[in-house]
């Protein structure tokens, strides 16, 4: 496995790839990798002949009073699991090789970026969109791979990608839980003991209303209140959206029918977590 820091680099490689005739597959991922990154990995290795992975900590996605500096990296980390999981080549660039001194050009997706996490991170999504952007123009994959923990931003890319003809296909991959329930995340590195029992609020809220549904539930104002009173319950939880979107649109709906997303943030001390769950067919 090879580790790049070059955009011309990735190119050189990718183009030899391209010259065997063989297919690839591209992971972004923002490093700190823990199993639910490592699920998309070894699906990429299943359905490519090569796989790129970014560990790139994007900073345009990142408010100024969010936790770009205290992000965790551990590359030692990084590479080891990469390589052990079957990638190719990762791709680890210096913010300077992404974004020149004088870069002024986003991708700003409209609509579906207004309602969840848009709401209390404003410029989140217009960063994802760009790095995203920039990594498919980079690797030019035949697939890119996301996890449905980030539903919104997994629905927000798709539609980008559909809305600018961008020539890849999007495959979003199942989320990845704790034994306890717990969605993976590399934000739970920052609960303390305490908070980390606290944090199960978020799944079980999630697994009750997936038991209000199943059992035929179909009013979105009775399952967010039932799911809000239980993590009320939770002293160290602080809410900051409850919600039951259109899983395509992400515009709020009061009936649950597939494929309605029920999505939730809460932030646990100063670690804001999500976790969501998508009713299907
Ligand atoms: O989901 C993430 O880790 C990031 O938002 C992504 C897609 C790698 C873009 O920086």
């Amino acid at each position: 496995m090879k580790i790049a820091s070059t955009v011309k680099e990735v190119r050189e490689i990718v183009k030899a790839w391209r010259a065997q005739g063989l297919s690839v597959g591209l992971v972004p991922t923002m490093g700190f990798l823990h199993e639910g990154h490592g699920s998309l990995i070894s699906r990429a290795v299943q359905d490519n002949d090569r796989v790129v992975v970014s560990v790139f900590v994007n900073p345009t996605q990142f408010g100024p009073n969010e936790d770009l500096e205290a992000y965790p990296r551990d590359m030692n980390h990084d590479s080891a699991f990469c390589e052990k999981l079957g990638a190719d080549l990762i791709f680890h660039p210096e913010p300077s090789e992404m974004y020149d001194p004088d870069f002024t050009t986003y991708v700003n997706m409209e609509e579906l970026s207004k309602t969840l996490c848009g709401k209390s991170r404003p410029i989140h999504f217009r960063g994802v969109c760009t790095v995203c952007t920039k990594l498919f123009n980079i690797v030019k994959p035949d697939r890119a791979y996301f996890g449905q923990k980030d539903a919104q931003q997994l629905a927000i890319i798709r539609r980008m990608v559909r809305d600018l003809n961008m020539d890849l296909e999007i495959v979003g991959c199942p989320i990845v839980r704790e034994e306890d329930g717990l969605a993976k995340s590399s934000r739970n590195t920052y609960l303390s003991e305490k908070e980390r029992e606290a944090a199960l609020v978020l799944s079980r809220s999630i697994f009750l209303a997936e038991k209000m549904i199943e059992e035929g539930e179909t009013s979105a104002a009775n399952v967010k209140s039932a799911m809000t009173e239980l993590i009320e319950k939770e002293p160290l939880a602080q809410i900051d959206y409850v919600e039951a979107v259109d899983g395509v649109s992400m515009q709020p709906v009061d009936q649950i029918k597939a494929p309605t997303l029920i999505a939730i943030a809460v932030k646990i001390g100063k670690t804001r977590l999500i976790d969501n769950t998508i009713v299907e067919e």
